[in-house]
């Protein structure tokens, strides 16, 4: 985690994030902090602390405790409550709001249509609603998706028809039509922002990059023999999640409301990232991967690559970190965890450059090769 530091400077803005507490808003929350914004997070109650990716920022509890001169504090609210959603506008009152929340997990959204629905296409309305109803001024950031292109072909950009393919993909293309409408009919600013796929070691356990990653660390320590995978062949545009959280924040900066699309302009299998973070270390992914159907999709969405050239020119956007070094900090970072959690690392060595970590994977994968090869 970044050192955050506490002397703070207020640049005199306020911003709401909902879904503080997952991979983006976790970001996200860093980089406004830093622009010197007053930082204020939407977290629901959980039977089990949720809050792992943004704990580092508790440090500013101990000197403003939560006032209105904290430069950040969260409050306790939920998509599906309307109620909670106007009480945290009303005390916030922010000047932006990034609405991240949501049931991001399009397997997921298959088992759970409804709450997948509920949150994410009648989340925003009720977000949009409130901030027309109360007469807010503030601006809108709607946290759409690719998912939305479904089977259209790619390269995909603004103008692409949306043909979605999963409840979590139909969810979200509502609440892009949904922002718009309260663009176009009442006059808010509301902008959509069609990320594509971004990544992280702050990813959730549960998305395809971080279980290879993960998977990968936990087979190299000896927690797992092997790494279960659906569908290989499917294409996906992925790019660094630090890095899309600075566009999110230029769309909002933008004299009038727009949708913008991000991505990286290149796309990769699954088989290839797998490919990849396995080559790291020298293992062959072939030994270690078995295909199973409870992982494949009742539908699946073939190929996503971005056309986000209106985002390099509107923007001045560009992503820095591509497939290679993005699978590189996934792996280092994981294995990192990894040889904490089982010993394999010195207290000394929690602070070392990514190509360490990878080198002492490489020493534990010849310990594997050489234990399978006795079998
Ligand atoms: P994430 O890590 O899954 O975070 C989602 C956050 O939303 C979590 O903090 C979660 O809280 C919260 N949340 C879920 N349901 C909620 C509810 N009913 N009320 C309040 N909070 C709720 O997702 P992410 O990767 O950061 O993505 C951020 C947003 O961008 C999401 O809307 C996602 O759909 C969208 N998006 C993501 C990508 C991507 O590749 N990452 C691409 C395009 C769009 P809990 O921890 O309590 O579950
Ligand atoms: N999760 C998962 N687990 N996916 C797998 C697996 C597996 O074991 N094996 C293969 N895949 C394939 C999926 O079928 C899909 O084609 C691809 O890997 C990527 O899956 P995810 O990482 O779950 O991401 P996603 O593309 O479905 O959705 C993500 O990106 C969207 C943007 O396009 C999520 O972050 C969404 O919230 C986001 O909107």
């Amino acid at each position: 985690m970044e050192t955050i530091q506490k002397d703070f400077e207020w640049n005199g803005k306020v911003a709401l994030i909902t879904g503080i507490g997952g991979q983006d808003g976790s970001y996200l929350a860093e980089f406004l902090l830093s622009k010197g914004y007053k930082v204020r997070g939407m977290i629901r109650r959980s039977s089990y602390p949720n809050t792992k990716r943004i704990d580092h920022l508790d440090i500013y509890d101990d000197v403003y405790g939560k006032t209105p001169e904290s430069p950040f504090y969260l409050l306790y609210g939920d998509l599906s409550d309307s109620t909670s959603i106007r009480n945290i506008l009303e005390e916030v009152q922010p000047d932006e709001v990034y609405n991240l929340a949501s049931q991001s997990h399009v397997s997921v959204s298959f088992n759970s249509p409804e709450s997948t629905l509920n949150f994410n296409a009648i989340g925003p309305l009720r977000i949009l609603e409130a901030i027309r109803n109360m007469k807010l001024s503030c601006k809108y950031y709607q946290a759409s998706s690719s998912e939305m292109y479904g089977i259209s072909p790619p390269p995909q950009n603004e103008e692409t028809p949306m043909i979605p393919q999963s409840p979590y993909g139909i969810s979200k293309l509502a609440a892009f039509h949904l922002t718009r409408m309260y663009r176009n009919a009442y006059g808010l600013y509301a902008t959509n922002g069609i990320l594509f796929n971004h990544e992280s070691p702050r990813r959730g356990v549960n998305f395809v990059t971080r279980k290879i990653t993960r998977g990968l660390a936990y087979i190299l320590t000896g927690r797992k023999e092997k790494l279960s995978l659906g569908n290989l062949d499917a294409k996906r545009d992925w790019g660094y999640a630090k890095e899309y959280v600075e566009a999110m924040w230029l769309m909002l900066q933008q004299d009038k409301p727009d949708d913008y699309v991000i991505g990286t302009k290149e796309s990769h299998t699954v088989k290839e990232f797998v490919e990849e973070a396995f080559n790291l270390v020298n293992l062959n992914w072939k030994d270690f991967v078995e295909i199973l159907d409870r992982y494949k999709r009742p539908a699946e969405v073939p190929t996503l690559l971005a056309d986000s050239s209106k985002a390099e020119r509107v923007l001045g956007w560009k992503p820095k970190t591509k497939f290679k070094d993005l699978v590189k900090i996934m792996v280092a970072a994981d294995l990192k965890e990894a040889m904490q959690e089982t010993g394999y690392l010195h207290v000394n060595d929690m602070n070392m450059p990514d190509d360490f970590y990878i080198e002492k994977g490489k020493e534990l994968a010849k310990g594997i090769k050489l234990k399978r090869k006795r079998i």
